[in-house]
Parts: structure tokens; sequence; C-alpha cells
């Protein structure tokens, strides 16, 4: 913080407002007192406004910077796993061995759901969207914890968050398993975290199920590079839903509605849709013009980022990921990929995306992997919002922990003036 001033004039008036400097990136100007002069800021999609002050994430999007609590997201995706991640985004530091072991196991003893849920889950159509089913049973864990759910106690925070790291892969799998008609695996507290979600997926009760190891671990860098993403719009809803005191599994239920959209978390299956629809590389020119025609709606899904404008730091991690996937699994010449192969190169090559700085995001290759790996499209984003847990619940702790007021945007109101109804 500092005491600099900028200086706004807005016709005869000039405005003094104070400006801010963070431990690094960008300053900000505290526009909170411009209510009193009357006047509003005006920034459609928050593309200028910054709505918290946060200390768990850093996103510098011109280098293709990513830090969680200081630390380089590839860095963590080489030497960690994702439950040292879910504790440092949650406690700020990376736990001491003892620490870490402690955690890993607190998590597997929350691994199990409630056996009520299982009914819950029975109301669903049987082609319900898998991400239909979790926002509902997400939402409904707040009716099976109703008297843990005090915002204002740490310790019922805590134990909120192991709940939800630990349910989570639970709820994804059983999510696809009643898509598919199979019986609910439970949990295995001997395997990892990756390795259990594998089992809960692919696993059945009549015979046993062994993880390999590759796509664990490919599953688990998944989870990482997922974890957290700043102020994105999921966890900017999460934190505006937990303003106004709702409980943290109604918050983390909204979050998990806002990812759906395919603008969002909803890229990654949106990729493969874009995928099939092209169907032969000799198709590719066509969605490429497609995709620069400003008359047509079509955009290159897994292209794009709003704060990466040089590339995406998790990307870089996920296509390296992806090609070790597609060789364990003897995918290299699957006709798919080599779609996806051919299009990141032509476009990667292309005026309009190189001038526009249109690079692959995270999106494009973890599609690819969740393909390869044989898990459906529709779960996805499932699976992003399971990673993705860690990130809005350590924004919602960090929001309910401080001083904070209830979210209330403003607006430019461009309707009638006041009018009288017209009495009969
Ligand atoms: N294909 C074709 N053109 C594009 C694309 C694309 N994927 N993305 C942006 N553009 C163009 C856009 O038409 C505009 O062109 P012009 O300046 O000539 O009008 C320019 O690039 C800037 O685009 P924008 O819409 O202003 O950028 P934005 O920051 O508002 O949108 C985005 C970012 C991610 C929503 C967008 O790039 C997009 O729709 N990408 C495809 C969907 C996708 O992959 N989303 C996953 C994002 S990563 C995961 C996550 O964080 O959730």
């Amino acid at each position: 913080m500092t005491d600099r001033k900028a200086t706004l004039s807005v016709g005869d008036k000039t405005i003094e407002l104070p400006v801010y400097s963070g431990t690094v990136g960008p300053d900000v100007i505290d526009v909170r007192g411009l209510v009193q002069e009357g006047v509003f800021t005006y920034d459609p999609g928050f593309v200028s406004t910054a709505a918290c002050e946060s200390a768990i994430t850093y996103i510098d999007g011109a280098n293709g910077v990513l830090l969680h609590r200081g630390y380089p997201i590839e860095q963590l995706a080489e030497h960690s796993d994702y439950l040292e991640v879910c504790y440092l985004l949650l406690n700020g530091e990376l736990p001491s061995p003892e620490e870490n072991k402690r955690f890993h196991e607190t998590i597997k003893n929350h691994t199990m759901l409630h056996d009520q849920m299982r009914n819950f889950f029975h109301g669903f159509r049987r082609d319900a969207h898998p991400m239909a089913i979790m926002c509902g049973v997400v939402g409904a864990l707040s009716a099976f914890y109703h008297d843990q759910m005090d915002v204002t106690d740490e310790k019922q925070r805590q134990i909120t968050a192991h709940r939800l790291i630990a349910k989570m892969p639970t709820i994804a799998a059983w999510c696809y398993k009643y898509s598919i008609g199979q019986p609910f695996m439970y949990p295995r507290n001997d395997l990892s975290y990756s390795e259990n979600f594998l089992h809960m997926m692919f696993g059945v009760p009549c015979e046993e199920y062994k993880p390999n190891p590759v796509l664990a671990k490919a599953m688990d860098k998944i989870f990482i590079l997922h974890a957290d993403h700043e102020q994105n719009a999921s966890t900017s809803t999460v934190r505006l839903a937990g303003s106004t005191g709702a409980n943290p599994y109604a918050c983390i239920a909204s979050g998990i509605a806002a990812l759906w959209g395919p603008a969002h978390g909803g890229a990654n299956e949106a990729v493969l849709d874009m995928l099939a629809e092209i169907g032969d590389e000799s198709n590719i020119e066509k969605y490429i013009e497609k995709a620069k025609d400003k008359d047509d709606p079509f955009r290159l899904m897994g292209f794009g980022h709003r704060v990466y404008k040089n590339f995406d730091p998790r990307a870089k991690v996920m296509r390296e990921t992806a090609h070790e996937v597609l060789r364990e699994l003897g995918l290299e010449n699957d006709p798919l990929l080599k779609i996806a192969q051919r299009l990141e190169k032509i476009a990667l090559e292309d005026e309009y995306f190189v001038e526009r700085k249109l690079y692959p995001n995270v999106d494009f290759y973890s599609g690819i992997i969740l393909k390869a790996i044989g898990i459906p499209t529709s779960m996805f984003t499932v699976i992003f919002a399971m990673s993705r847990t860690i990130g809005w619940f350590s924004h919602w702790n960090e929001m309910v922990s401080g001083n904070y007021r209830i979210g209330r945007p403003r607006q430019l109101y461009t309707g009638p003036t006041k009018r009288d109804y017209p009495v009969k």
C-alpha cells in the first residue's frame, strides 16, 4: 500500500483516488469513494477491475506466469502432487513431511459419501449431464452437514475443506457410473488420490482394478493444473455467492454452475466436440476460415485466453503430458488426435491467431489426454470442477476469514425513464 493518488476529472470536478501496490503486479486505483461523488466506474466483464485483495494466486498473462502462493505452476506440476497443492492453496505454505502425511491421511478418512446420497443420484434421469448431477449433489451436501456450516468457525471451515477435497472424486466418479448404469464403486484408501479416482471411474466390483501409473500421474497433473486460477468467472461467482454469507457447499455449487459454460470450463468438452465436427484433416482449413469470419459464431475451442496473451504455462505442461499418455497407450495415430495436432500447428502459424495472441490453452490438451484415458467428453468439465474445488474453497475461505462486504455491482441504466401506467 502507498499514499500515492490518482486524479480523475469529471466535468469541473477533480477527484483524488488512493493507489495501492500489491507484492507484485499492476497497481490498483481505489474507486470505492466515487459513489459519494455520484459516479460509478463502468467495466462489463471486469476487464480492468480488481474485485478483491488476495494472497493465493498470481498471474502475469503477458509473460505466461502462474504462481500459487509464490510457487510457479511448472515446479508444482513437476515436484508436487495434487493433495500437497491443495494444502498449499488452503494454508499458504507447503506442508512439512509430517503435515503432508497427516493431510493425506485426513483426506482419505473423508472419501466416502453418506450412504443416503446414493438415493439422491437415483433421482436423476439416466441421461442427465454429469455436471447437472454434480451441481445438485454438491449443493445437497449442505443438507447432510447442516450442523457444521458456521462460516465464522475456522474449525468447521477446515472440516468442510477436507470433506470437499475428499468427496469430490467420489461424487464425480459416481456421476459417471450412474450415467452408464454400473454400480457405484466405493473409494479405496490404499490408493493415491488420482489412482483412487481412476479406480472409482473404471473399476467394477467383479474384478480388481490396477491403475496404470502413467495415467494416474497424468490425472494428478490435470488436477494440479486446474486447482486454481485467480479471480476467474467461477471463482468470482463463488466469492459473490459467499459474500452473502451463503454456506460453502451452496457457494461451490454456484462455482460448478458457472464453470459449466463453454467459454470457461466447458471448453475442454467443446474441444473434443469441435474435433469430431471437423472430422478429417482435409476440413481443417475450412474451420480455420470459419473461426476468422466475424459473421460466423464458430470459434476455435481451446484457443485464446482472457489473461494469457503470450502462452498459457499450464498448456506447456499439459502438452508434454499429452504426449506421454498417447505414447503409453499407443495412440499416437488416433485420427482425432492427429486433427488436434495439425490444428495446433496451423493455428500457431496463421496470422489471425498470431496477431491476436491466440495460443492453445490448458483445455486444448487436457481434453486430448482425458479422451485418450477413456473418459467420456461429458465428464471433462466435471473433472475440472473437481480439481478447481480447492481453488474455489481457498478463495471463499480467504474472503470469509477477513473483512468482506456483500458483493453488489452497479449498472449503467439505459432503459425507459419513469412513465405512468396507462390506466384504461
Ligand atoms: N477462435 C477465434 N477467434 C478468437 C478466439 C477463438 N478461440 N478467441 C478469441 N478470438 C478473437 C476474437 O474474435 C477477437 O477478435 P477481434 O479482436 O478481431 O474482434 C479477439 O480474438 C479477442 O477475443 P475476445 O473475445 O475479446 O477475448 P476474451 O478475452 O473476451 O475471451 C476466451 C477469451 C477464452 C473466452 C476466448 O478466447 C474464447 O472464446 N476461446 C475459446 C473457448 C476456450 O477455449 N475457453 C477456455 C479458456 S481456458 C480455461 C479457463 O480458464 O476456463
